[in-house]
């Protein structure tokens, strides 16, 4: 089978060394990849958000199967292009995408099926906004309604905040994404987040992880995409894990397909769990990053079996075969990440790593140049490992991290706090 990723970061790379095991897969592109993926992918340089493009690309090279890594593709439609070119497409189509799209258009359907998730409200003006602020005091979140590239929530801990964010927002700082605004109950609890996969019909659990958000030790500093994550969550035992798929997860789908827009590809619950029960934070609509890192290292070459039967609709006849492991990533990110970063530093020593079933470190953001390896981005490698206990899999992840000579560079040395660290203080490995 020749297989198409599109996407370049470290999700992408952990679905390519994934698929790239399992012996049904022949020729693997990856569109645009990066210096790692390279090693093991052949790299295009296309438009991956243009549907006309990746087409094009995907006949003259007798591809099989289309994954699509981040979101964006997918809301510019590029599955519904490729699906009506005969293609075999993981990913939603664009109207199924709006689960991610648009946080009201989410609301909506959770109202519609009953799924427990916040109270909320949504507002195009400022001041029917700030109104609801008043009535309902903080803690309250708000949030740009559109895709905000995970930047357009401010859980809102005062009223004057609350009324910061509604004006920032609705002012025009995430453009389009924030022409309009929900506001929602604040909701406590313990964050985790489910992978389902899912083939329009059968909708298939394929792990949990919890990830860290904030760039500083102990949780703390400004939001990111993620600076470390493992899997399984604990907090989502059995019976949360068997609420989620039967008062969250299946009413989406029936309410979905009840729309005439069957989600197909991967539905990535965050959850809120409070009290042993699970509500509804968000979905997403692909792979989390650095979630898919954790998630690839567990399943290994079986992530292509059970991607390509969710891209074919045939879910009902596969099973994942369950490892009873661990795996953690740490991200190694630039120095000034969240915020402006220097491109172009070198990184030294990633030759020499170790690379198993159990630890391997995914790029995230590289780019080769003669032989050398430069930082290209923010998050720029994902150290991976994985063993019987998440302690083995954090001291696989945290050798290959240390192993790396990137002066410009950081990452967090308390990936994982919250399992591991009850008895250690916060920021020491
Ligand atoms: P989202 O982009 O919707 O996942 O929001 C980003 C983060 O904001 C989430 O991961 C939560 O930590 C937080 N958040 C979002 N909505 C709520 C809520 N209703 N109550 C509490 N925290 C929230
Ligand atoms: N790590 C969060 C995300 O991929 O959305």
């Amino acid at each position: 089978m020749n297989i198409l990723i599109l996407g370049g970061g470290g999700r992408e790379h952990a679905l390519a060394w994934a698929i790239r095991q399992n012996p049904k897969c022949d020729r693997l592109i990856v569109a645009p990849g990066n210096a790692g993926i390279a090693g093991i992918a052949r790299c295009a340089s296309i438009d991956i958000c243009s549907p006309g493009d990746v087409t094009e690309f995907a006949e003259a090279n007798a591809v099989d199967l289309v994954v699509i890594g981040p979101e964006a593709p997918l809301a510019a439609g590029v599955s519904d292009a490729l699906r009506e070119a005969g293609f075999a497409v993981f990913g939603p189509s664009r109207a199924a995408a709006m689960l991610e799209a648009s946080k009201s258009f989410t609301k909506e359907v959770c109202d519609a099926c009953g799924a427990p998730t916040a109270a909320w409200a949504r507002f195009t003006e400022a001041e029917s906004a700030r109104a609801h602020v008043a009535a309902h005091g903080a803690p309250i979140v708000v949030k740009a309604d559109g895709l905000a590239a995970g930047k357009g929530v401010t859980v809102a801990m005062t009223e004057a905040e609350a009324v910061a964010a509604i004006d920032d927002t609705l002012g025009g700082s995430f453009g389009a994404a924030g022409a309009s605004i929900v506001l929602e109950e604040f909701m406590a609890g313990e964050e985790a987040s489910f992978f389902v996969l899912c083939d329009g019909e059968t909708a298939l659990p394929i792990g949990t992880a919890q990830d860290h958000k904030r760039v500083g030790e102990g949780d703390s500093g400004p939001n990111t995409g993620g600076m470390g994550a493992y899997s399984p969550a604990p907090v989502l035992t059995p019976a949360i894990e068997r609420q989620v798929m039967a008062e969250i997860i299946r009413p989406t789908l029936a309410e979905m397909s009840r729309r005439s827009t069957p989600f197909q590809g991967v539905l990535y619950a965050g959850l809120m769990i409070a009290d042993g029960r699970a509500r509804l934070v968000e979905y997403n609509t692909r792979f989390g990053d650095p979630e898919a890192q954790v998630l690839m290292m567990r399943l290994g070459a079986q992530a292509l079996d059970l991607i390509h039967a969710s891209a074919e609709g045939r879910l009902a006849e596969v099973a994942v075969q369950w490892a009873d492991d661990h795996a953690l990533t740490v991200v190694l990110a630039a120095r000034g990440y969240p915020g402006a970063v220097e491109k172009g530093t070198e990184i030294r020593g990633l030759d020499g790593l170790p690379e198993t079933s159990s630890e391997v470190m995914f790029h995230a953001g590289t780019v080769e140049d003669g032989g050398r390896i430069l930082a290209g981005g923010g998050r720029v490698l994902a150290a991976t490992g994985r063993g019987a206990t998440l302690a083995e899999a954090g001291r696989r992840a945290y050798a290959l991290a240390e192993a790396v000579d990137w002066p410009e560079g950081f990452f967090r040395r308390d990936i994982g706090w919250r399992q591991l660290a009850p008895h250690r203080t916060k920021g020491e490995t």
